[in-house]
């Protein structure tokens, strides 16, 4: 085993990368040696960067970040993965999947990614990182412990392939509550709720004021697999696929097979839309079609691969009535010219995503029970989808008692999983 080389001066103690490989943003964070938090700026100015890589078949260049994105949406020729964080635990992880010219593992692709992100970690400190504290969803998969043993071995494993030696694990809403603790002033009961890209978390911790991160304590964890990328999902199948033949009722009043709507609108499927069974398969749906031209848009879609920039249009929609509250606009003139303008409103959104997000206010309850407390102190929001209104306000009136915080949704579980880092 290769021994650190850089260690905090204090304690002797080894510096500690931590890591948040999130399903739509990566974020990572150390201590220093004089016990101070540093943010690694991962994609430019910014801290964090998007879980995507791009195989860039025209430069023959493999692209990271936002810079991946750009590539992609720019229409250069490549492959874009994105969400390969709602891969782990699925027998996909070991298939071979055609990038370019060369064929590789979905497993090696998360290593790929774990290697940049180890080299741009490394080149912004100034020196090299052997240890690591990676976060983990409450539940990598719902219903198989099996599995979500398989994926944090999957993460590890890829973490280790990139160079790191030393590897521990942490709930990520525990690292949010780390890092909220580090701001408290009065002891505090925190229900922290962070809610990705793949999945909600939450944790009821009692913590202590003006004292280290060791004293805090947890009193229970909760999770479900619900996320941005389902909610891009709801509303890609609510607002663009109609126009594609979700739900058309065609010849002889039967509804056009849905499979290749539902795969268009995940993240991290759309690319099984694109191979040459599931494109001759769609050709072939033509006669279930009593409207052509919207079997038209479907095989443009497909055959122009637009699945990822179609979804990208819809989340941007997304995000933008969520901050606004105003209709926002999907972007689809690439796909058709002369189609009318589609828009995401506050009204639609409450429609599509409420009994999602039904859900996820039910399991930050069951949290709540769980740690055998009928309120708490304050509730702690984290996480990119934290900021949907709608969630907020149903938040509020399930909690009525608690003050809301809305913490810092992007950079806060790495800035606890490196507090995590400096605990024993
Ligand atoms: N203002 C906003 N309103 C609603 N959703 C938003 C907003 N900003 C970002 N999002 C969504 O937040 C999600 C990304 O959040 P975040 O970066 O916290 O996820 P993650 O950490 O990558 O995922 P996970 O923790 O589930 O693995 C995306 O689905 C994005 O569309
Ligand atoms: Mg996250």
């Amino acid at each position: 085993m290769v021994s650190s080389t850089t260690s905090n001066a204090s304690s002797n103690r080894p510096i500690v990368l931590g890591i948040d490989f999130g399903t739509s943003n990566t974020a990572a964070a150390y201590i220093d040696a004089s016990g101070a938090l540093q943010v690694i700026q991962l994609d430019g100015a910014k801290a964090e960067m998007p879980t995507a890589l791009f195989f860039d078949t025209e430069n023959h260049q493999v692209l990271f970040g936002s810079q991946a994105m750009q590539a992609y949406l720019a229409g250069t020729e490549g492959r874009l993965l994105r969400s390969l964080k709602s891969l782990l635990g699925s027998a996909l992880m070991n298939e071979y999947t055609a990038v370019g010219e060369r064929s590789l593992r979905y497993f090696d692709i998360v290593v790929l990614f774990f290697k940049e992100l180890k080299r741009r970690c490394e080149a912004q400190a100034g020196h090299p990182f052997h240890h690591v504290v990676l976060g983990r969803p409450v539940h990598f998969v719902d219903d198989s412990a099996e599995r979500d043993a398989l994926a944090q071995d999957t993460l590890g494993q890829a973490a280790q392939e990139a160079g790191f030696t030393h590897i521990r694990y942490q709930l990520e809403p525990i690292a949010a509550a780390l890092d909220y603790g580090q701001r408290i002033s009065t002891d505090t009961t925190v229900l922290v709720v962070d809610i990705g890209g793949g999945t909600s978390d939450f944790t009821v911790m009692r913590l202590h004021a003006g004292q280290s991160s060791e004293s805090a304590h947890v009193l229970a964890t909760t999770g479900v697999h619900i996320g941005g990328t389902d909610f891009d999902r709801l509303l890609d199948l609510a607002t663009v696929m109609p126009h594609l033949g979700y739900k058309h009722v065609g010849t002889g009043g039967r509804i056009v097979p849905s499979s290749v709507f539902f795969d268009l609108s995940t993240w991290h499927l759309i690319h099984q839309a694109y191979t040459r069974k599931a494109l001759h398969f769609a050709k072939e749906l033509w006669t279930d079609y009593s409207d052509q031209t919207l079997h038209h848009r479907l095989m443009t879609a497909l055959e122009c691969q637009y699945g990822h920039r179609m979804l990208a249009s819809v989340e941007a929609a997304k995000i933008a009535c969520s901050i606004s509250g105003q209709p926002s606009a999907v972007d689809l003139a690439y796909l058709d010219a002369t189609l009318p303008t589609t828009r995401i409103d506050a009204p639609g959104m409450e429609e599509a995503l409420h009994a999602s997000l039904q859900q996820v206010v039910q399991c930050a309850q069951q949290c709540i029970s769980a740690a055998g407390l009928q309120a708490v102190d304050v509730v702690y929001l984290t996480g990119g989808s934290s900021a949907l209104r709608t969630l907020i306000t149903t938040l509020r009136q399930a909690m009525p008692q608690a003050t809301l915080v809305e913490g810092n949704r992007f950079g806060g579980v790495a800035a606890g999983l490196a507090w995590q880092g400096v605990r024993p």
